[in-house]
């Protein structure tokens, strides 16, 4: 069986990472193939574990727009004689839809969706089409004169994203990440469900959120008792049950066990928002800090500004660099994304 991605392509490389990530922390057996920007191809997994993977995918991605089974590769060419030869039965009991997703293609979109529809119509009889809602929706993704013909059996809930911006939240305080990097570098961070994930600068609990709307334990702290405050009532907003949140200085913290993972946006600029640290230091402090509060082998996957050089910190503390990412805010500002592993000493 073959699954394909649909990626945003807000960014030019976080949305294979985050993929690439899940897969190998869920110790999925297939092989990766990126046909275009926004366009990947999970190939050669077994009819067994299809389901299981395809809704993993759907339940933890966030820069992911849609994953489709693929039920047959045709060309623009054979699009029709390839429409024909297939049991449509098997995919379609009640209503669909054809939508046409191009990606560098010349196939004209209104015409295709138009075609297919009938052309699955006069080979089913109790069928009838659908275009708000269908039962099932039958995806052409074209790319140049490829067009794989594949159905989206499950789907991403995209509306979380939208529905759980900060300012949505009942606790909200500026600067908080958007949910979708959030649960990006949740991803980054190789967690799977049941781990317990730890934001030492929790804020307004974005991170914590991510992290427990795909089944993990979430612990919190933060410096100022109005965010850890903050963080517990949006965690309870968003349905979360297995957290923890503390009041403490990130120099301060002891864990009550070592944690699987740390996730964190730490504070950067203005001296006062770091608890009286100065500039730079509260990096340096942050991982002195978290080291002895982790598994061996864990993962921290982190954000911090383009001027500040962590890999001398991360060096002398015993983790290592994995991966790094930039996203350019503005002009003077490009946010690096980090995923950083302790050291097994
Ligand atoms: C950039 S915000 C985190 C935003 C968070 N990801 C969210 O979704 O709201 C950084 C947080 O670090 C906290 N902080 C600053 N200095 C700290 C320190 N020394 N120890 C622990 N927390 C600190 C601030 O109170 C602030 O809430």
């Amino acid at each position: 069986m073959e699954l394909l991605c649909i990626q945003s392509q807000e960014h030019d490389k976080l949305p294979l990472a985050e993929l690439k990530a899940v897969i190998e922390c869920e110790d999925m057996e297939l092989d990766i193939s990126k046909i275009t920007e926004g366009l990947i191809l999970l190939k050669d997994i077994s009819d067994e574990n299809s389901d299981k993977y395809y809704q993993t995918l759907v339940k933890r991605l966030g820069y992911t727009h849609e994953v489709d089974e693929v039920i047959f590769k045709s060309s623009i060419d054979d699009l029709e004689r390839d429409i024909l030869a297939i049991d449509w039965s098997r995919y379609i009991s009640k209503n669909f839809a054809v939508r046409v997703k191009r990606f560098n293609s010349p196939i004209d979109t209104v015409a295709a969706e138009r075609k297919t529809g009938s052309l699955i119509l006069s080979k089913c009889d109790n069928i009838k089409v659908k275009l708000k809602k269908p039962d099932s929706l039958i995806r052409l993704i074209a790319y140049e004169n490829t067009v794989y013909i594949a159905i989206e059996k499950f789907k991403l809930n995209k509306k979380h994203f939208e529905e759980i911006k900060p300012h949505k939240r009942p606790f909200f305080y500026p600067g908080s990440m958007s949910p979708k990097l959030a649960r990006c570098m949740v991803n980054l961070s190789r967690v799977n469900s049941g781990d317990l994930v730890l934001d030492p600068f929790c804020g307004t609990g974005g991170i914590l959120i991510e992290a427990g709307l795909i089944g993990c334990k979430v612990a919190g702290s933060d410096v100022n008792w109005k965010m850890k405050n903050g963080s517990a009532i949006n965690l309870d907003y968003c349905g979360i049950t297995d957290y923890r949140t503390f009041n403490v200085d990130v120099r301060e913290l002891k864990m009550y066990e070592k944690v699987d993972s740390v996730v964190t946006d730490p504070p950067y600029g203005i001296s006062t928002s770091t608890g009286d640290i100065e500039g730079d230091e509260i990096f340096n402090e942050f991982f002195h800090s978290i080291y002895d509060n982790m598994k061996d082998d864990a993962y921290l996957c982190m954000a911090s500004p383009h001027y500040v050089d962590l890999n001398p910190m991360i060096e002398e503390v015993g983790f290592e660099l994995v991966e790094q990412y930039g996203i350019k805010m503005h002009r003077s500002l490009t946010r690096i994304i980090s995923v950083i592993r302790k050291k097994n000493v």
